[in-house]
């Protein structure tokens, strides 16, 4: 039986007071994010349940029982302590998915500070950006991902600690760089956890927009009451299940369904630190018997690919119940699945901003292939009209996807940026810049993005973070990005460009341009094409109209060009 109800039922009878229940909280109780993951499940009885198995991409494999994540998440936490940071500072999480990675953002929550996780494939000028607007105190990182921070460290007045996990402390470290070993640091078995309330800031995930830089959403410990019953209600997670969530704490999936509502429900997490390769992934389940899988759809796309074949070699009976989210999950791919595994994929929707699953097919309603389902209980949400806001009420007609702010992890403001913050409401509605039309049965149908954010492979990354980083590039004078269409991953980085005069386009220069931006930026934000163009369309004011472009890539109506000044 699933945890959640007839769908119906539980709309009609929902309150986040069933979630605070069962969680034993209270308004105005102490809440903290940290205690609940790792000593709470110590109370219990979960002391000797494996919390953590993680394998390693050369197959080393380390397990952690919930008494040992809740001892050493107490050692990081008075580890940070003593540097002197202090409660609401910014620590960022730099490094690969280790479980230092798992164990140091719940050790940063248990000492008061908040998380800043970032994704380790990051280059400098990603970093940068991100580390100068939330004035990060300190940066937890491995030896690899070192040079990057060194090359910007001169530049971050308010970075006053560098900490190296796998470092002996013999090698040449530097001015504010310091080793930390948790399997060798003193262990804390106690830890005088920081009594945080529910609007407490927790974590803060920077998120990529079509204009500026990126964004910090900034979280509070209250998101705890959505992040653990949607983890019970959605993924379905029981006592016993053994639970892999493919995303990388560089992203929210990664922290809400991959750290916070499984450990917040007392199950044993499995982490693959390795890169996608279908063969690894199916061994990976057969091997640890995993029951609850959420994953994304350009993963399950690349398995579609590898064929059946791959999936009859293995033994995946273990597996209950699968979710996916971050991009569309096109119907065939949940037929596949419903084929190839005896299980559809139950598509979610949310965002970073949301905190956690917002739109959802659930275990005990039908799922209509190609839908994102319907509004989890507790959330209010609607389809408004693209020019005023209001709902449209009407099956199948497009709008944006609104939301009644209220739900306990709603983000409260982004980081130092509170006007961008109000602006993202309208008529009492948050507007989550997605366009997505209902059908008769309330079911939510997903359109596409109603920005120029570039969705790849689940990933959001914004064209003007990546314009700008070319402009850096000695031959490139201006440049537009879109997105293009992939039959992988959605969409991939298209840029088209138009260069300095005394530089003609070349094989080698469009390389070397590639190079430039994976450098600084990321693998995802590297331009899988770039065209080569005289100039770029432009509107009267001088505006890059990256929708002109688009549109051809996509082989849309161009629509309304009449501002065009090179028309
Ligand atoms: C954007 C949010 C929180 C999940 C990870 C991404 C797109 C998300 C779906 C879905 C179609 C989806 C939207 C959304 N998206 N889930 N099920 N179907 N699109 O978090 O980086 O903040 O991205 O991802 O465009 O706004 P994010």
């Amino acid at each position: 039986m699933p945890n959640m109800g007839r769908y119906e039922e539980v709309v009609n009878s929902f309150s986040w007071e069933i979630s605070e229940k069962e969680l034993g909280y209270r308004p105005g109780d102490i809440i903290n994010i940290g205690e609940y993951c790792s000593d709470r499940n110590l109370r219990l009885g979960r002391k000797d349940r494996p919390a953590l198995i993680w394998e390693g991409h050369s197959g080393e494999v380390k397990k952690y029982t919930f008494y040992e994540m809740s001892v050493l998440t107490n050692t990081i936490a008075g580890f940070l302590k003593n540097l002197g940071l202090q409660p609401g500072d910014r620590i960022c999480l730099f490094m690969d998915r280790i479980p230092e990675l798992y164990f140091g953002f719940l050790g940063i929550l248990k000492m008061g500070g908040i998380a800043q996780p970032l994704f380790s494939a990051f280059g400098s000028e990603s970093l940068i950006t991100r580390l100068e607007d939330a004035q990060t105190a300190a940066i937890i990182t491995q030896r690899k991902h070192l040079p990057k921070v060194r090359n910007i460290v001169e530049s971050l007045p308010y970075l006053k600690h560098i900490i190296v996990v796998d470092d002996d402390g013999t090698k040449s470290l530097r001015e504010k760089e310091i080793a930390f070993h948790m399997d060798k640091a003193p262990r804390l078995e106690k830890f005088d956890i920081y009594p945080s309330r529910a609007e407490t800031p927790s974590v803060l995930h920077y998120t990529s927009g079509t204009t500026g830089k990126p964004k910090g959403a900034q979280h509070v410990h209250y998101s705890l009451i959505s992040q653990y019953i949607t983890a019970r209600y959605v993924l379905d997670l029981r006592e016993n299940d053994i639970y892999w969530c493919t995303a990388d704490p560089g992203w929210v999936t990664g922290t809400s369904y991959g750290i916070i509502g499984p450990w917040a429900n007392g199950n044993t997490q499995c982490v693959l630190d390795a890169g996608f390769k279908a063969e690894t992934w199916y061994r990976f389940i057969e091997k640890y018997k995993i029951t609850v899988w959420y994953s994304a759809p350009t993963a399950i796309r690349s398995l579609m690919k590898e064929g059946e074949e791959a999936v009859r070699r293995r033994n995946l009976s273990s597996l209950r119940h699968l979710c996916s989210v971050g991009e569309p999950l096109n119907a065939e791919a949940v037929h596949w699945s419903k084929n190839v595994f005896g299980l559809p994929f139950h598509d979610t929707f949310w965002q970073t901003e949301t905190g956690s699953i917002v739109i959802s097919n659930y275990p005990e309603m039908p799922v209509k292939a190609g839908s994102m389902g319907k509004p989890f209980p507790g959330v209010t949400a609607t389809v408004v009209d693209l020019k005023t806001y209001q709902p449209v009420n009407k099956p199948g007609v497009v709008g944006l996807i609104a939301l009644k702010p209220g739900w306990p992890s709603m983000f409260r403001t982004y980081w130092r940026n509170e006007a961008t913050y109000q602006s993202k409401f309208k008529n009492g509605w948050y507007i989550c810049g997605d366009r997505a039309s209902i059908d008769e049965d309330g079911y939510y149908w997903f359109v596409g993005r109603d920005d120029d954010v570039i969705n790849t492979g689940g990933h959001l990354v914004g064209p003007f973070e990546i314009e700008s980083a070319l402009l850096e590039h000695p031959a490139v004078a201006e440049s537009a990005v879109v997105g293009k269409p992939d039959p992988v991953n959605m969409e991939v980085v298209k840029a088209f460009i138009a260069l300095k005069p005394g530089n003609s386009p070349s094989q080698e220069l469009e390389l070397d341009i590639m190079n430039f931006i994976r450098k600084k930026l990321s693998p995802l934000a590297m331009p899988q094409e770039i065209e080569f163009v005289d100039s770029l369309p432009k509107t009267r004011s001088g505006k890059i109209m990256r929708r002109v472009l688009r549109a051809k890539e996509w082989g849309e109506e161009i629509g309304d060009t009449s501002t065009l000044e090179n028309d």
